[in-house]
């Protein structure tokens, strides 16, 4: 097992990352100090839940725990306010009460919303994150809970830290390979902006890494952690280094809207964008040629490194204006300067965005 701890003052917490960690679980919450008198409600979604949730919730009550078992439908149309509102119902009518707590079985949408339901219901209870997706490795650290509203993705939400994360990586060898290659997009993400070392490594390992290989993939994703947990301990409320993480998302956020949500996976939308922003930033002059390698790597995971689907400057262009992330009508973007850093960079042109789109579809560099 690798543990990798958050700091971030009182709310710090520890990150387990390690092959059969499920079975562990009782021993692990006793470590961070919950007795047995603590009511549980561990939420998971249908899928998880057929495949996880029975052993999860046997061991803990064979150890003693009383643990309440709430499933949602899997999927990111479960990440919406009337389900939270059904959730809290579902707890107070299982009497749980401000002593309790909930543990969050699942990827991303799991963590997302049962993080929420901890950070609002009874004005906030603490929660734990079991992670079952690659992905989720970057939604254990940071603390944004949160659900969609009909007019935006995460639109309603708090931050919340839970009290640990267990990531049990044997879980992962049932995941679509398709959601695991997207997930190692944010891996990538994440040694791109901050670790040439990482960068090296992920190339070697590539392989190791794509059989799930539990060594290093438990590595993989505990340096994954360990640059989004550093970039999040400077910076916990987004005001500045935070919006880094942002990398690949600016375009991959556009792509995903505008080829319509379910036909790109996150994963492989930021990998594009990832491929397409380094473009934009060779194109503006502000680093080394850097997209091939990065594009290279994405590839190796199996991920698309070349936009294909037919849409237009302006759909994408529209998109990105809409995204959270403008400020002051200015798109903002975090552009790699090299391999290992990455800075916000404003007030680019739109002509340079679009010759960076063209090159994305494989176009005469401009
Ligand atoms: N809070 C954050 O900081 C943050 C960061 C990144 C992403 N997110 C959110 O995460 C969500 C995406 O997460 P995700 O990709 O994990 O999606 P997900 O939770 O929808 O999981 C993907 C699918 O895989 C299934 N699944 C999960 N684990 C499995 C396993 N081990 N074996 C078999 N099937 C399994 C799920 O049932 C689901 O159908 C988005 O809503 C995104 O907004 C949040
Ligand atoms: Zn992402």
């Amino acid at each position: 097992m690798k543990t990798l701890h958050v700091q971030i003052g009182k709310r710090s917490y520890p990150i387990h990352i390690g092959s059969g960690l499920h079975g562990r679980l009782p021993d692990l919450l006793r470590e961070i100090g919950w007795s047995r008198r603590r009511p549980l409600m561990l939420v998971t979604d249908d899928q998880v839940g057929a495949l996880y949730g029975k052993d999860v919730k046997r061991d803990l009550t064979d150890h003693g725990f009383q643990v309440g078992y709430l499933t949602i439908p899997a999927g990111e149309s479960s990440k919406r306010l009337s389900l939270l509102e059904e959730m809290a119902g579902d707890c107070i009518r299982a009497g749980l009460d401000r002593t309790g707590a909930i543990l969050a079985l699942g990827g991303g949408v799991v963590g997302d919303l049962a993080g929420f339901l901890a950070a609002s219901y009874m004005r906030g209870i603490p929660f734990v994150q079991l992670p079952t997706t690659l992905l989720a490795h970057d939604s254990s650290v940071g603390g944004k809970v949160g659900v969609n509203h009909p007019l935006g993705k995460n639109m309603i939400g708090a931050f919340h830290q839970p009290s640990m994360v267990v990531f049990d990586v044997e879980t992962l060898h049932t995941l679509p390979e398709r959601e695991v290659a997207s997930g190692y997009a944010e891996v990538v993400k994440h040694a791109l902006i901050r670790d040439v070392g990482f960068v090296r490594w992920l190339e070697r390992q590539v392989e190791d890494l794509k059989r799930l290989d539990p060594e290093s993939v438990s590595e993989a994703i505990w340096k994954g952690c360990a640059v989004k947990a550093e970039v999040v301990s400077q910076d916990e409320k987004e005001s500045g280094l935070r919006a880094i993480l942002n990398y690949g998302h600016t375009i991959g956020h556009a792509l995903e809207a505008a080829a319509g949500y379910g036909s790109l996976t996150h994963g492989e939308a930021v990998a594009l964008g990832m491929v397409g922003e380094a473009m934009l930033a060779e194109e503006s002059g502000l680093c080394p040629p850097v997209s091939e390698r990065i594009a290279r790597l994405l590839s190796a995971f199996g991920l698309p490194t070349r936009l294909t689907l037919e849409l237009t400057d302006e759909e994408l262009l529209e998109r990105m204006r809409r995204d959270k992330k403008v400020r002051k009508g200015k798109l903002t973007f975090a552009l790699p300067r090299g391999i290992g850093r990455v800075d916000m960079v404003d007030g680019l042109e739109e002509s340079v965005i679009r010759r960076a789109l063209n090159r994305l579809r494989g176009g005469e560099a401009g």
